[in-house]
This record gives C-alpha cells, structure tokens and sequence, in this order.
C-alpha cells in the first residue's frame, strides 16, 4: 500500500464522536459540564448525590414525593447477602479493593435471577440494586483490609453519611457528609470516558448489564482513568511537604515520569469539576485542621502547571479528600465506582435504547501474505 492510501488513525479515538448522548455534555471551550441540562457545580451546591443518580437515569430532578419513594427503595435495598461477604471473605486480604468490589459486582450478577432479563424496566432496577449495594461492599472492604467486622447500612441516613457509617462504624459529621456527597456527584457521568465507553461496547453485544459494569470498573482501575486518584496520593507521600516539591519535580520531569491527578483528554485548560472539589477538600482540611497538607496539594499544583501548563482533573483534590475522610488509599477508586455506577448504567440504558454493535476497523501493518513453509517429514 502507498502511503498516499493510507487512511487515517484516529489513536485512542482522540477527537472521534461515536454517538450521540443525552446525559452529559462536556464543553471544554467553556470548560463546563451539564448533567441532563444542569451544571454540575449547580447541582453539587443544591441536591443529593440520591437526587443526581435520580436525575442521570430518569433525565429529571425527581419532586419530594419521587424522592421519598427512590430513597425509600435504595434504603431497602442496601444490605448485603450472606454470600456476597462470603464471596469477599474468600477473596485475598492484600487484594486490591478494585479487584474485590469487581468480584463482588460481578458475583451479584451471576447470582440475580433477573440478569437474563435485558428489558429496561429489568436493567433500570439492576442499576438501583447496585447503586444501593456498592457503598456496602466498598465500606466493608475498607474494614475488611484493617481486620474489622461489617457494619449494617442504616435506613435512617442519607446515602453519603450511610456510606461513612459503614465505613467507619461512627456517626459522620455534616462537613465530612458534604464534601463526600460533592464528590460522588462530582464522580457521577462524564460522557464517553474510557469506562463509560468499555460499559457501551460490552452493551452493545447484548451482553448483560452486570458484564458491562464488571468491565467497566476493570477499565476505571488503570492510574490513567480512576485509579489516577489513588496515585495522587503516593504520590504526596513521595514529596512529603510543601518545601520538596521543587526537587521532587526535577527529578520526576527528568525522568520522564507522568504525574497523576494532572492532564485531561477533554479538558486542556482545567476540568470543570476541580473548583467544587477544591472548595470541599478546603473545608475538610479546615475541619481536621491540616493546613500542611494544602500547603503540599498547592505547592505542587502551583508549580506543575506554571512548568507544563498542565492542569490538576478531579482525581488531585479528591485523593487528598478521601485521606482525610480517613479511608485507605487502596479505597479510594473504589469510591469513584460507587459514584460513576450511576452514569455507566445511565449509559448501558441509553445504549441499549438505540443499539448498534460497536466494532470499529483496524489497519493491518503486520506481514504481507505469505506462504506456510513446508518442513520435511522425518522418513
Ligand atoms: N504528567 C506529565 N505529562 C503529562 C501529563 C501528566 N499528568 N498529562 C499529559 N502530559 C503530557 C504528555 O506526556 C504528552 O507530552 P508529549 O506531547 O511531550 O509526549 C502531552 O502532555 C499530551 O499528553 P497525552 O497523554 O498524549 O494526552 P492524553 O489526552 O492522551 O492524556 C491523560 C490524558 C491520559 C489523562 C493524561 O493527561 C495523563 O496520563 N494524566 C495522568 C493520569 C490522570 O490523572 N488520569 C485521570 C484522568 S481524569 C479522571 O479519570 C477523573
């Protein structure tokens, strides 16, 4: 083939739209995000996260009485099954949490009866089930690793402060309920990101809806998607404090090394969501009163982007958060799962509704045609 006919890649699908979407829109000209019409930061400042998933798979805010019914509903529905934790229990305590919050998902789809059902009404329910249960079994594996016992979801709390409970066995305090409900909503939907995306392919084989999740938190697990919020935070224990920084970033530029928490595929002048987090890590820093740790989250994003002009995404100001709150760091893309099952089953909905089997061309640059040689028999 002459060069002239090659046709072009398109690496990583950077730049490609591959269809349509009515549940976010992300504008990186604005740098703004809307959730079903509404701006996030909008969104964060005046509903629950209970509100935003309502929002993601209905496409409206629900009213009062819709609310109290979908809360009621999630309430009920939180509780794990004896063999869901049996499952967990079998699983390696060293494990990483995103391998066992994906063995778990994966577990309650082969165990649902109604996994074969693909109806919307059956996929929509699906969803709910898991929304509900993940905060049970990410809480339980935040536990499980330090050697304590599981702790039953309360149908007196709201979904955040429930989470926490769970977690960490004591009542939360409202500035933590905030700044962790912010960060779900935050986590919730950002179009076709990669997870998103992995969630619509396995779809659009008519697969189930749990193998589309499964896959997904396999593809939020990599430090370049999800697991970037985890790396945030070795990455602060590498620097220590504020006064290193300079020298931690020669040694790390020099060789070349990426720096989690920075950069965006959509966003090249700074994410959206990264004000609302950073005004919610503030406040719990001020809360447990670690000034220290701003000092090294400033220091390091002052001097990173003033090099690279490279800005901080979501992932840099929740790390720091979710230390705070007091969860491991093994933990914290697992969080981020909890949140975005909301807008990868919004998705796996929406794809469902409109199907095309999505399976794109390559270009082969391997060998030309050649023939088999023949080896001679040994008489
Ligand atoms: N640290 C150092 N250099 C970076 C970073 C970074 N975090 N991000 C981008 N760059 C550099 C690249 O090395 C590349 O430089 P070059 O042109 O000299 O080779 C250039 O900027 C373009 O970067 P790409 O990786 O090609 O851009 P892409 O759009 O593919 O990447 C990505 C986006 C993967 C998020 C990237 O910025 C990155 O790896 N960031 C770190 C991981 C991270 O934080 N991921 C979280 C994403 S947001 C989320 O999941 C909530």
């Amino acid at each position: 083939m002459t060069d002239d006919a090659k046709p072009e890649i398109y690496k990583g699908l950077a730049g490609v739209p591959v269809d349509y979407t009515a549940i976010s829109k992300v504008n990186p000209e604005t740098n703004s995000l809307l959730y079903r019409g509404y701006p996030v930061q909008e969104l964060a400042a005046n509903c629950t996260f209970e509100e935003v998933a309502y929002l993601l798979w209905y496409g409206e805010l629900p009213d009062p009485e819709q609310l109290g019914a979908f809360e009621d509903r999630e309430r009920s529905l939180r509780g794990l099954d004896h063999d869901v934790k049996k499952v967990i229990d079998a699983l390696p305590i060293d494990a990483h949490p995103m391998d066992v919050v994906r063995t778990a998902v994966s577990f309650i789809g082969a165990a649902d009866p109604a996994t074969p059902d693909e109806s919307p009404e059956a996929n929509l329910d699906k969803a709910i089930r898991l929304f509900a249960k993940l905060p049970s079994i990410v809480a339980y594996e935040q536990r499980r690793r330090n050697g304590l016992h599981y702790v039953e979801p309360r149908e007196d709390l709201g979904y955040s402060a429930n989470f926490l409970w769970q977690a960490f066995g004591e009542l939360p305090e409202l500035p933590v309920v905030s700044a962790f409900d912010v960060s779900m909503i935050l986590y919730a939907e950002h179009s076709f990101n990669a997870s998103t995306f992995t969630a619509r392919v396995i779809t659009s084989t008519l697969a189930d809806l749990y193998s589309a999740v499964t896959g997904a938190i396999g593809a939020l697990k990599g430090p370049l998607h999800g697991g970037a919020n985890e790396a945030v935070m070795h990455i602060f224990d590498e620097v220590g404090s504020a006064e290193h920084v300079g020298a931690w970033l020669d040694e790390a530029l020099g060789a070349k090394r990426k720096i989690m928490g920075f950069g965006h595929r959509v966003y090249k002048h700074g994410d959206s969501r990264v004000p609302t987090m950073h005004a919610a890590l503030v406040s719990l820093v001020e809360y447990y009163d670690r000034p220290d740790l701003l000092e090294l989250y400033t220091a390091l994003a002052d001097e990173f982007t003033a090099r690279k002009g490279i800005h901080p995404n979501l992932d840099y100001p929740s790390g720091p958060a979710y230390h705070l709150m007091g969860f491991d760091t093994e933990i914290f893309t697992p969080l981020f799962v909890a949140a975005r099952v909301t807008g990868w089953t919004a998705h796996i909905l929406e794809q469902a509704a409109a199907n095309a089997l999505i399976r794109p061309l390559s270009v082969y640059n391997g060998e030309d045609q050649r023939a088999v040689p023949v080896r001679e028999t040994a008489e």
